[in-house]
């Protein structure tokens, strides 16, 4: 088929690549000159495992990016991709949505033959059947007979968004009408998941409500965890038979310093602003937020219990990036610790094996180290903000620092004399 993918961020770029290596003929509109031509290159402007071989094998032939719409006009299916930032309030960011819209209805002004639309970015319901409809049809002066709508959620994790992609557990599409819908189920052809067709306000709350129940699993086992830390119990034995239950499952029930990244927080707190514009008050997606707010400062309280003031105190934070395998900081739960430590005086060594770029420039004072013995060397204390698995094996690299007082934001080191945010 014949596929257009406005915006070549994050999501556009593995999903427009994974679809040419299934076969498709992409076109990503973007209007970074920068990024189109990486992306025409061959070379990937962001990392993400997989990735580049796809697009090494796949850009110039079946895979191109350019930054004007022509490719739409021709296309059989066209997916929006743009971001949707938080607003100051926590509500969502419409206003890439609504240009793209307009930009596309404007492509498909003189275009023949059937096009869908579909929505992929995580936008609160009711935007596809509504802002999106509105400003294609308007913009392109033609009908639902010659144009479809359809929302189709992502859920790629950074860092194994190739993966994901290829093997989903699920593909959602929600459509205005089963031809639509039909069209959508046709670009997946290729892959095994099972299929479900909703409306499109129901795809989209699926995007919202997946998130923040993942979410919710998570401020749950670091809540357990800090009671099971009071107790002398350890919360990783606990969920690990609490997550045997089928009905609970055994993932993201890993408790530490709390979600981070570009997904989690922002929609967490879409959904929660979406409520109280309609005059509920969503309680336990507050209290999801509340808990992940308050990780951070126990990080720093249990700190000074064991370093004392931290005042003038060189402490070496291994770990930047919001998650490992990805040079992405956005809400990385480093970012508060960092905040916090400098606002009390400390001095920070600082090492990640991919995020020192991205942190160097909200950060610029801090001191940033080439490998974690570096920024250990002369350290009066260590916290670990990221799981990376390399520092599983770190443990002489220790006894480089002025005082081996070691605390653990992500159960990750497997050497003795740790301790750990929850455990
Ligand atoms: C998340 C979802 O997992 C994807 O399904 C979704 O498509 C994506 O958001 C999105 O909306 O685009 P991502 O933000 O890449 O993906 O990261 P996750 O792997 O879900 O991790 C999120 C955060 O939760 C990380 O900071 C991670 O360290 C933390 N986490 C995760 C825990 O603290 N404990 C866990 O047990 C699992």
């Amino acid at each position: 088929m014949r596929v257009s993918i406005v915006g070549g961020g994050y999501v556009g770029l593995v999903t427009g690549a994974c679809f040419s290596e299934l076969g498709h003929q992409v076109t990503i509109v973007e209007i970074d000159p920068e990024k189109i031509r990486a992306i025409n290159a061959g070379s990937p402007p962001i990392y993400e495992e997989g990735l580049e071989g796809i697009l090494k094998k796949n850009a110039g032939q079946n895979l191109n990016a350019e930054a004007g719409y022509t490719s739409v006009a021709e296309a059989d299916i066209v997916f929006i991709c743009v971001g949707t930032p938080p607003k100051p309030d926590g509500s969502v960011d419409l206003s890439y949505i609504e240009s793209a819209s307009s930009s596309i209805g404007k492509a498909l002004q003189n275009s023949e033959g059937y096009c869908v639309v579909v929505v992929k970015s995580t936008v609160p319901p009711d935007t596809t059947g509504t802002i999106v409809r509105h400003a294609v049809l308007h913009a392109s002066g033609r009908t639902e007979r010659e144009i479809g709508f359809a929302m189709n959620p992502e859920f790629l994790r950074e860092g194994r968004a190739v993966a994901d992609f290829m093997k989903p557990d699920r593909i959602v599409i929600g459509s205005s009408d089963p031809r639509a819908g039909h069209q959508v189920e046709r670009v997946y052809d290729a892959l095994h998941a099972p299929v479900i067709h909703t409306k499109t306000s129901a795809a989209e709350m699926i995007k919202y409500a997946s998130n923040a129940f993942l979410a919710t699993k998570v401020s749950f086992s670091n809540e357990m965890g800090n009671i099971c830390k009071m107790m002398g119990i350890d919360v990783y034995e606990v969920m690990k038979g609490v997550g045997l239950d089928h009905r609970i499952g055994p993932l993201f029930l890993n408790a530490g310093t709390g979600f981070g990244g570009s997904c989690f927080p922002k929609d967490v707190s879409a959904l929660v602003s979406l409520a109280e514009a309609r005059g509920l008050k969503p309680e336990l997606l507050q209290a999801v937020l509340a808990v992940n707010e308050a990780q951070p400062s126990r990080m720093i309280e249990i700190l000074e219990k064991r370093a004392g003031p931290l005042d003038g105190k060189q402490v070496a934070v291994l770990g930047l990036a919001f998650k490992d395998n990805t040079d992405d900081i956005r809400d990385s739960r480093a970012i508060p610790v960092i905040q916090k430590l400098l606002k009390i005086g400390a001095r920070i060594s600082a090492y990640d094996p991919l995020a020192i770029p991205q942190m160097k420039k909200v950060f610029p004072e801090i001191s940033y180290h080439s490998t974690a013995a570096d920024a250990l060397r002369g350290a009066d204390a260590c916290i670990v903000m990221t799981e990376w698995p390399e520092f599983s094996r770190l443990d002489r690299e220790f006894d480089l620092m002025a005082h081996r007082i070691i605390i653990e934001g992500r159960k990750i080191l497997t050497c003795k004399g740790v301790e750990g945010i929850c455990w």
